[in-house]
């Protein structure tokens, strides 16, 4: 495919692994696993279309209310899949959000592709939100004696870097908290496919799209 303009960091809300479980009748960690495979999927077909940096929303500061089965069931089955598949992870992945409520198994995997990463260049990067909440990444950073400007203020962000093009997949639109202040001048693409069921052909739709957007930044 080829593209006039492609977004050097694209964001991804993952959305609708339970409802594309449910609507074939099959148990909502099913989608939690075919949505943990296509990750690979998309993660490799992006760095191929040009783009710079992903990052996707795995988990969020409030995914914690849900029933404790599914929460042990989303943190297990990441952490056998990332296992599984590591070998294939050929770039630097960073993880942002909190780190002290995540599971034993989980921080190990993460010490390990964090190693793993370091001997690859910056060329392409995926940031994992991971237990991560827009507003309390907003409290840490006020709390930083060294931020005065906007530029101290980015830098100190869990994610310094602007998102171009956000996509939410499974038809709620909005943001849940996801990359707040990173997202300022983000352009939006919503789509009601749900993310197990969102193949490199949604993805190449979204970029056209974006391809087509006029970007502006508050000037003319
Ligand atoms: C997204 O799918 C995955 C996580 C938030 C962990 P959901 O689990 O939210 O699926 P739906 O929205 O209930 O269909
Ligand atoms: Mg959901």
């Amino acid at each position: 495919m080829k593209l006039s303009t492609v977004p050097s960091h694209v964001a991804i809300i993952l959305d609708g692994n339970g409802r594309w479980a449910s609507k074939r009748s099959l148990p909502r960690s099913l989608g939690h696993y075919q949505g943990g495979q296509n990750l690979f999927t998309i993660t490799k077909e992006i760095r191929k279309l040009g783009v710079k940096k992903l990052t996707v929303f795995v988990f969020s500061t409030e995914n914690w209310k849900r029933p404790k089965e599914e929460v042990d069931y989303i943190m297990s089955k990441s952490i056998e899949i990332f296992e599984s598949r590591k070998e294939e992870v050929d770039h630097k992945v960073h993880f942002i959000g909190r780190r002290d409520r995540l599971p034993q198994g989980m921080l190990d995997l993460i010490a390990t592709i964090e190693t793993q990463s370091e001997a690859f260049d910056d060329a392409f990067e995926l940031y994992i939100a991971l237990d991560y909440g827009g507003i309390e990444e907003l409290i840490q950073v006020a709390q930083n004696k060294d931020v005065k400007d906007e530029a101290t203020f980015k830098k100190a962000l869990m994610q310094p870097h602007d998102v171009d093009l956000l996509i939410r997949t499974g038809g709620e639109l909005r943001i849940s908290n996801f990359l707040l202040a990173q997202s300022a001048y983000a352009e939006f693409y919503f789509t009601k496919t749900t993310w197990p069921a969102f193949t490199k052909r949604e993805l190449h739709k979204a970029m056209k799209q974006y391809e087509k957007r006029q970007r502006r930044f508050g000037g003319l």
